[in-house]
């Protein structure tokens, strides 16, 4: 049965006179009769204005690692804002949260902070650029890295004509001006040999390659590691500098984040999403004769709200906790059993089915095999995925209805008794519907399994 979304259908109503969308980013709209808003949160679980109640696996697209309203962060947030909000000054904090930061990723020797990860990546890219003195930089197919001109391009693997051997590189969307398109190269990930001859032709051009090594906005496709050593490799040898971006992965796919994993350190890295719980905060780092050339070097960087005391005291404590307590094996254990469980359910019915990165923020992809990049990430049907997304979100289980979006996990979750039976039971119902739905056409569902 459908929930009700009266409310948060009269609010849209309202919101749209004021609002492009009625909402304030462009993936929070979901049609003019599902768009939602939040009344309150607690834990691993969110309500809307109707006091539907969702178990998230959204999390704020990653941001959310303890849970949501966290007792011991707010109270750590509410101490800090007594100090103030902003100043153009630095408080003391900003050093005890460098300094955690380079205990948990060696490789962060030095930092400086941002508000989003937008931003991080803006000040890693320039920092880049003026400390190799190159202009030009290399993304992977798939990636994402936020929302300026610079990195708003992807490959149109849905029009890909079948004649053409490589898809086309097209903007997010109008206004990301062309000329852009002359500073960069997109290759796909997983592929050492394509960027080893991307480096050989034009590395006299190019200052950085930016990679997610899970592609967290990509149903979470993971390098493999033998591809992030020959990066790390190739990087040094054509003097291109290696930025990470652990903007989702950071504190979140391991203490010391994706080059803990791959046991792979950055020249540059960035942060934001789980090192905060949800405070604004970003930052990018990386080893100490590179980011001595911020400020002092003539690089420009800073910012109005950079290091909000709130926002300082918040990140401070959630690092304490991450580091120091079971929290982030908590939550890979319970990414693990929820794994288990939709496999069980899945398998039952005959749906193939596999699991890609790590289990904190893991896609669901219904194929047997799992795709290794974006071009074959795009080669499956979603038909099943999208109509079960459907189903779950109506019986609340807030997962992203667009299925590159990884499942993500927080401690909450892991300490919540009835969340693991509660989603599971949901997600057999909502498999079951699924495929009720699609019988008549049967074979398309087929197609998607298998
Ligand atoms: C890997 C990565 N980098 C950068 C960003 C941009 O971060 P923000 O939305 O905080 O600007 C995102 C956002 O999802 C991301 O996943």
């Amino acid at each position: 049965m459908r929930r009700s979304l009266a409310k948060s259908n009269a609010h849209f109503q309202r919101a749209v006179q004021r609002l492009p969308l009625g909402v304030s980013s462009n993936f929070r709209y979901w049609g003019d009769d599902e768009t939602i808003y939040i009344k309150k949160s607690q834990g691993g679980r969110i309500w809307d204005l109707d006091d539907n109640e969702y178990i998230d696996y959204r999390l704020g697209y990653g941001p959310v690692i303890l849970g949501y309203c966290d007792p011991r962060v707010d109270a750590a947030a509410r101490a800090g804002q007594e100090i103030g909000p902003v100043f153009a000054l630095g408080t003391e904090r900003e050093l005890t949260v460098a300094e955690h930061i380079h205990k948990m990723v060696p490789a962060a020797e030095l930092t400086r902070f941002s508000n989003s990860g937008t931003e991080a990546v803006m000040g890693a890219l320039r920092l880049a650029r003026a400390y190799t003195g190159k202009d030009g930089y290399v993304l992977l197919e798939g990636g994402y890295h936020g929302m300026s001109d610079s990195v708003m391009w992807s490959t149109n693997v849905k029009e890909w004509p079948a004649n053409q051997p490589d898809p086309d590189i097209v903007p997010y969307g109008k206004g990301i001006p062309e000329l852009i398109r002359q500073l960069f190269w997109l290759v796909p990930l997983n592929d050492a040999g394509v960027l080893e001859e991307v480096f050989k032709r034009h590395g006299d051009s190019i200052a950085a390659l930016l990679i997610e090594p899970i592609l967290g906005n990509s149903c979470s496709i993971p390098s493999d590691p033998q591809y992030m050593r020959d990066v790390r490799e190739l990087c040094t040898k054509y003097g291109v500098l290696l930025v990470i971006d652990e903007v989702k992965t950071g504190f979140r796919a391991a203490k010391g984040g994706a080059q803990e994993m791959y046991g792979v350190p950055a020249d540059i890295c960035t942060f934001a999403k789980a090192l905060g719980n949800g405070y604004p905060i970003a930052a990018f780092s990386g080893r100490e004769e590179i980011m001595r050339q911020v400020g002092g070097g003539g690089i420009a960087h800073g910012g109005t709200y950079t290091c909000h005391a709130m926002t300082m005291a918040a990140t401070e404590k959630n690092l304490e906790i991450l580091d120091e307590t079971s929290a982030l094996d908590d939550i890979a254990a319970y990414g693990r059993r929820l794994q288990e469980g939709m496999s069980q359910i899945l398998g039952a019915r005959g749906v193939a089915h596999c699991f890609l990165g790590p289990p904190s923020m893991f896609g669901l992809f219904l194929a047997e095999n799992p795709p290794t990049n974006f071009r074959e990430w795009k080669q499956g049907d979603y038909t099943f995925y999208d109509t079960m997304a459907g189903h779950l979100i109506d019986l609340g289980v807030l997962c992203e209805p667009d299925s590159r979006e990884p499942w993500f996990i927080c401690e909450a979750h892991a300490h919540d008794e009835r969340c693991l039976t509660d989603t599971l039971e949901r997600f057999e119902t909502a498999v079951d519907a699924t495929i009720a739905e699609l019988k008549p056409g049967r074979s398309q569902t087929t197609t998607t399994a298998n």
